[in-house]
């Protein structure tokens, strides 16, 4: 396995380098759109509401993979045309919106509603409630499911293989076709992931750990 690891190692670091843009650049737009998504729901305005639920349904109801194919093959034929890794970023753009959308919803049902009754009894506006108790809260509550989005879709960007974006997992069909070796290849490529999710699950527990309340764990 070592073999084929330093062979194809420029490979391989190019795949690394396609899995986590489409990672980072998918699980950034994912959260603009689960703001603008969260407004909509909580804003109070029906018609954006019914919209933002009519969204996060389609998304969240429908395979990943499917809604990769429409946009890298079905845009064009209304004269939209991306390139394979545009098309994979933004559908699991997309897609990231929806379920970070109930992220956020979760978390912000979390905060014990006497807080608010507090607030505003103490005179606090409702801009005040929003920056100094409803929005703290939420991003601390919010953390755990937002990494684990961040892992979910490291794992998920693989599908962007199947319209041909030379991502880890696309490397590693060109190496078993290349070679013959698929168990090798497929072992080095999983070991890869594993690491990068490791990583991922590192980085985030500090950030939680730093955004703990004092003596909650
Ligand atoms: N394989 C799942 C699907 O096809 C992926 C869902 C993506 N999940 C996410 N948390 N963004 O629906």
């Amino acid at each position: 396995m070592l073999d084929l690891a330093v062979e194809y190692q420029d490979y391989i670091l190019r795949g690394v380098v396609y899995t986590i843009a489409i990672t980072l650049i998918s699980l950034s737009m994912g959260f603009t759109i689960s703001l603008v998504l969260t407004a909509a729901r909580f804003l109070g305005f029906k018609p954006l509401r019914l919209a933002a639920e009519a969204y996060i349904n389609f998304f969240r109801g429908t395979p990943l993979l499917v809604q990769i194919l429409m946009v890298f093959f079905g845009l064009p034929s209304i004269g939209i045309n991306l390139s394979a890794f545009h098309s994979a970023v933004i559908a699991i753009g997309l897609n990231s919106g929806a379920y970070q959308a109930e992220i956020l919803r979760v978390a912000i049902k979390g905060i014990p509603e006497e807080q608010m009754l507090v607030a505003r009894s103490l005179g606090l506006s409702e801009i005040e409630i929003m920056k100094g108790v409803v929005i703290p809260q939420a991003v601390r509550n919010a953390i755990p499911g937002l990494t684990n989005e961040a892992v979910i879709l490291l794992k998920e960007s693989s599908l962007a293989s199947v319209i041909g974006v030379m991502e880890l997992t696309r490397v590693g069909e060109y190496m078993v076709s290349a070679t013959f070796r698929a168990l090798e290849a497929y072992l080095l490529i999983a070991l890869i992931y594993l690491s990068l999710s490791m990583i991922a699950f590192r980085l985030l527990k500090r950030a939680e750990k730093s955004l703990a309340i004092p003596g909650f764990e």
